[in-house]
């Protein structure tokens, strides 16, 4: 199946870890798994996880302004606290905690009504299943995995039969998620701790195709995904195919009281400039409060991002990759048609702006959301080595106070040289 066209095309989307780690704001599923808190007092957050402002509508509307095109919502993170009324083992939100609602299906609804495509994060791994820990992960052993209790079964203690009961289980949920909700994307997780064989990765595709053969994957499914997913590691240049960084805002993937350490507005639009420059996909990471509530700090930068986007939405949505490093100082897109570039400056330009290496002859150049035309010249060049073009630097009131972007109109499509120059 082909990619989506959707997906390379939506530039932004919203990751959402939501659950009862967001109580005490511990460490998503990794808090127990690690030891930095005990087991109990970790699912002791259930019974403080109310849910008591979860307003989709809210959300999907804040993702709106962002400029997202899709979200993702953890329907159930690797501590196996599904979100959902399943009827698959016994641990849900429906059943065990205050809030005693399905959340996969008001969020569903609500971005759908917001013209939103609807991704659902799943993990393969459920560290509280009783059955999880059946199977090891086969050599090489992988420390911290192997010896897990939560993970892995002892050498010798193997138990096929209760591993058949777990993939029995998580092709279950996620049929019912398929079924129940019709995801446009299904972003999983937690793939490392077996082999693609004991997975039954090629299975569990087949299965969620049958049902809607429109469902894009992500990466996480070991070589049956349909896209990369590089996390929080900026990439220097594209992976191969469609791809997607996930990012979290602040440091944490879930809500965690003490990070405060948000990125500002200003970073966050470099950094989705230089992902959609490279043909990527931002997915930016917000942890809502246990309540629902999507942190005003989080929630500010989602609006500042989205602010910019709107401005500068016909060098974003669109577009595709721009030029390889080299060429311009900055990131640069692309409009469907070849006939645009837009470079995008992070700093005010000064004097100019120079593009190098461009062969194509320019018919216009403007700025991006004040449509001002802005004076240009090539100098030198020699032969079939292009000269330099010098674009004029727009006025000071004219510049973007996180990035200004310049249009570039050319004669034709793109036409670049990629040379060595004139060696004489
Ligand atoms: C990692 C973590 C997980 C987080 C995910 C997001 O795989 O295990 O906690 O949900 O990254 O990409």
């Amino acid at each position: 199946m082909a990619m989506q066209p959707w997906f390379p095309e939506a530039k932004l989307g919203v990751f959402l870890h939501y659950g009862i780690y967001a109580v005490d704001g511990v460490w998503e599923s990794w808090a127990f798994y690690t030891g930095q808190v005990p087991h109990e007092r970790y699912m002791k957050q259930l019974d403080g996880f109310t849910a008591s402002r979860y307003d989709p509508a809210a959300w999907a509307d804040l993702f709106a302004r962002a400029g997202a095109r899709y979200a993702v919502l953890t329907a159930r993170h690797h501590d196996g606290v599904a979100l959902w009324d399943t009827a698959q083992g016994d641990l849900n939100v429906v059943r065990h905690t205050p809030a005693g609602r399905d959340l996969v299906a008001g969020y569903a609804d609500a971005l759908r009504d917001r013209g939103l495509k609807v991704g659902l994060y799943y993990s393969h791994s459920d560290w509280n299943h009783p059955d999880y820990a059946s199977a090891v992960h086969p050599s090489p052993r992988k420390e911290g995995v192997a010896d897990n209790p939560f993970a892995s079964a002892r050498p010798g203690e193997e138990d096929p039969e209760a591993w058949a009961r777990f993939l029995a289980y998580r092709e279950a949920q996620v049929g019912e998620l398929v079924d129940r909700f019709r995801p446009d994307l299904l972003w999983f997780d937690g793939e490392w701790e077996r082999t693609e064989e004991q997975w039954r990765m090629r299975e569990l595709r087949d299965l969620v195709l049958a049902k809607n053969p429109e469902t894009v994957f992500n990466a996480r499914l070991l070589g049956h995904g349909d896209y990369a997913t590089p996390e929080q590691g900026v990439p220097l240049r594209a992976p191969e195919g469609p791809w997607e960084l996930c990012l979290t805002v602040n440091d944490s993937w879930g809500f965690q009281h003490e990070d405060t350490n948000h990125k500002p507005v200003r970073l966050l639009v470099r950094y989705f400039a230089e992902t959609i420059g490279m043909g990527g996909n931002l997915l930016l990471g917000v942890g809502p409060r246990e309540d629902g509530a999507i942190p005003a700090e989080q929630a500010a930068r989602l609006e500042g991002l989205g602010g910019w986007i709107a401005k500068h939405r016909e060098a974003v949505y669109g577009t595709g990759a721009g030029m390889p490093a080299g060429h311009h100082y900055g990131p640069s897109t692309l409009s469907a048609d070849g006939r645009t570039l837009y470079l995008v400056c992070f700093d005010p330009p000064r004097e100019n702006v120079g593009v190098r290496g461009l062969r194509n002859r320019v018919r216009r150049v403007s700025v991006v959301g004040s449509g001002t035309e802005l004076a240009h010249r090539v100098v030198g060049g020699h032969g079939k080595v292009p000269g330099v073009l010098w674009i004029d630097a727009p006025a000071a009131a004219d510049t973007d106070e996180y990035a200004t972007v310049l249009a570039v109109e050319l004669d034709g499509e793109l036409d670049l040289y990629r040379g060595a120059g004139r060696t004489v």
